[in-house]
């Protein structure tokens, strides 16, 4: 790429990063993909095994229902591992894990392979049949690895829910799931504590029907109860001839579910987003070898939760397609010191780190001292994602962390993209916060409220034009709600829920949401989600929830509760409801301030207006009231 004539703080790329790049030409690359996608993503797909090939690549002929690779005959879980096991791959590793507390475990392609036909055969003798939801309820240990291959090598819809979610959340996904098994750890450990995550679930399975079998990993050791009939230990299991090494594993149409994930959305309860078998992989598998250019000695460390998009794509499916050796590690940033993650990463000698900006500022904050004792020297290109990334943070990362030699990889995507969508490629020159531009072959606009593209470093929202193979297929079970979320604004354009801005040379910079949802240390939640917690406690009538900019976690939650008749307010109370609220969503949805009101701001049709809300916190204009009531 040119070094010349772009605007502003720009960082090039220096030639020895270029020389070591798979793509040198993102010009080049981009052109290529943009005059022909379907043949580019074509091209991609046959890096892959399929056992039947496609009869065509992509199927628009019900739009917004896009399919890909139609005919297609394939099984994630066998490009992940069993095309490995084939070659002399197999006796790399594929994960490398440690615990908060020190434990260890490596596991090459061979044994993950043996591993996941355990878990699978067990899955089987469980009943557990394609097509069949299976909800998994972990901390990052290897297990929940192994339980989402195992799923995907028969057939089965894996729905993670994310460990730091607590009762009514994974109750919620559960029932809405129709899920028949569940796969839980009796605990977590985070920051030197256990989360009791089986005790979690046993709550939330007060509350849901449905589940017949659950089968508990056990990772933390405390007492747990275990209920006759329900539950089975996974290590009896495992020792058990069922649990046999060796399982056939299902022949999968392209179009067949891979899982659901939850996530938050515009209004009412987190929707399931679905992902596919086919198309999918071709996603993340291009865009993880591209983006974080990996070679066959990398060792990659995304240090994300798989309970996440982030962790489904590019902890688990997206390094595997590519036989890549993966590093995870358990507990918190800063436990028992600051200088953990910079330890394990001279330890195990990390060439790839990608995190999220609010880790960058939260061990920012700790100093350099903490960064500088260890030899970070084998790190080669670092990454972002879940928020923008503020340029100071940037620059911390960068220099501190990457010595000044490290590009920059700022990956803007979604769980309904399942893969990047706005990323630099190690070829491309940085700018300190944004993302650059659209991945190869993905047309990307910012438009005005009538649809117009905005003019250069005007905002506005930001669409996705082009189809991807890894796209959100549909809201599981309501497919009303996928046309009207994503499809409607514009019709045949996707809608992203984020603004942004293009520069003279055409660097998209991602704003924020425009909807209701907030991003909490990267998390998405859902002022809903918030406010009927709240509003589930006998002393609430009514809530409203925003989110407030926060120096490390980028946003907090600011909360704003009527009484009910003859409840009288006090601190105690307040400290209740947070509990509570930890209690039924899970401790990241705790809001940072709670505060008792008469009244709430609401439009005429009774809509809570938390723009107003926000403006008055922040004390701003609050723009346009003429749909205010009062
Ligand atoms: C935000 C996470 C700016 C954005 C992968 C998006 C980002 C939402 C970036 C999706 C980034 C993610 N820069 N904003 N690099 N990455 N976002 O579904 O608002 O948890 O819409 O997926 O995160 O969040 P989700």
């Amino acid at each position: 790429m040119a070094k010349k004539n772009f605007t502003g703080e720009v960082y090039y790329p220096s030639d020895d990063v270029i020389s070591k790049a798979h793509i040198k030409d993102w010009n080049e690359l981009s052109k290529k993909a943009s005059e022909d996608f379907l043949g580019f993503w074509e091209e991609r797909a046959k890096e892959l095994y399929w056992f039947d090939q496609w009869e065509k690549v992509l199927d628009d002929s019900e739009k917004p229902f896009y399919k890909w690779f139609i005919g297609g005959k394939t099984n994630i879980s066998y490009n992940c591992l069993d095309v490995h096991v084939k070659t002399e791959k197999r006796n790399k590793l594929a994960l490398i894990w440690e615990g908060e507390n020190g434990d260890f475990e490596a596991m090459s392609y061979y044994r993950l392979h043996k591993e996941t036909c355990k878990f699978a055969n067990i899955l089987k003798s469980m009943g557990v049949v394609r097509g069949d939801r299976v909800t998994i309820y972990m901390g990052r240990i290897p297990e929940i690895v192994i339980a989402m291959l195992a799923c995907a090598r028969i057939g089965a819809i894996h729905s993670v829910v994310y460990g730091g979610f607590s009762v009514e959340a994974l109750h919620e996904r559960i029932e809405d799931s129709q899920s028949k098994l569940l796969i839980v750890a009796d605990g977590a450990y985070q920051r030197g504590k256990i989360v009791p995550l089986k005790e979690i679930a046993d709550e939330a399975l007060q509350r849901a029907g449905g589940i017949e079998h659950v089968i508990v990993v056990k990772r933390t050791g405390q007492e747990i109860n275990m209920e006759f009939g329900r539950d089975m230990w996974y290590h009896e299991l495992r020792s058990l001839p069922i649990a046999n090494q060796d399982c056939a594993l299902e022949v999968m149409d392209a179009e067949d579910p891979l899982f659901i994930l939850y996530t938050s959305g515009t209004t009412g309860k987190p929707k399931a987003i679905l992902h596919t078998h086919g198309g999918y992989q071709v996603g993340t598998y291009t865009t993880l070898k591209y983006v974080f250019d990996l070679h066959d000695e990398d060792r990659y460390w995304c240090a994300a939760d798989p309970g996440w998009i982030t962790g489904h794509s590019y902890i688990v499916y997206g390094p595997l397609l590519n036989g890549t050796t993966s590093f995870m590690y358990e507990g918190a940033p800063n436990f028992p010191y600051p200088n953990r993650w910079w330890q394990m990463i001279e330890n195990y000698g990390i060439n790839i780190l990608y995190t999220a900006p609010t880790a960058i500022r939260g061990l920012m904050r700790f100093g350099d001292a903490w960064v500088k004792r260890h030899d970070l020297s084998s790190l080669r290109l670092l990454g972002s994602v879940g928020e923008p990334i503020n340029p100071e943070a940037w620059k911390w990362y960068f220099s501190v962390v990457g010595n000044e030699k490290c590009p920059i990889m700022d990956t803007w995507w979604q769980t309904e993209t399942g893969m990047f969508m706005i990323t630099p490629m190690p070829c491309v020159p940085l700018k300190p916060g944004s993302g650059t531009r659209p991945f190869p072959g993905i047309e990307i606009d910012i438009l005005d409220d009538e649809g117009n593209s905005v003019k250069t470093n005007e905002e506005g929202y930001l669409v996705i034009k082009t189809p991807w193979p890894s796209m959100i297929r549909t809201v599981y079970g309501d497919p009303e709600r996928f046309v009207k979320q994503y499809w409607s604004k514009y019709p045949g354009i996707y809608m992203t829920g984020d603004s942004a801005r293009r520069d003279e040379d055409g660097y998209i910079w991602v704003i924020g949401r425009v909807d209701d949802v907030i991003k909490v240390s990267g998390y998405r939640l859902g002022t809903a989600e918030i406010e009927s917690a709240l509003v589930s406690h006998n002393s609430v009538a009514e809530a409203a929830a925003i989110g407030i900019p926060d120096d490390v976690k980028g946003n907090v939650i600011y909360t704003y509760v009527i009484l009910r008749a003859g409840v009288d307010p006090s601190d105690e109370l307040k400290e209740e409801l947070r509990q509570h609220v930890a209690h039924e969503v899970g401790p990241i949805a705790k809001p940072a301030s709670i505060k008792f009101v008469d009244k709430l701001p609401k439009t005429r049709s009774g809509k809570i207006m938390r723009r107003v809300l926000k403006a008055e916190e922040l004390g701003v204009d609050p723009g346009n009231l003429s749909t205010l009531e009062e």
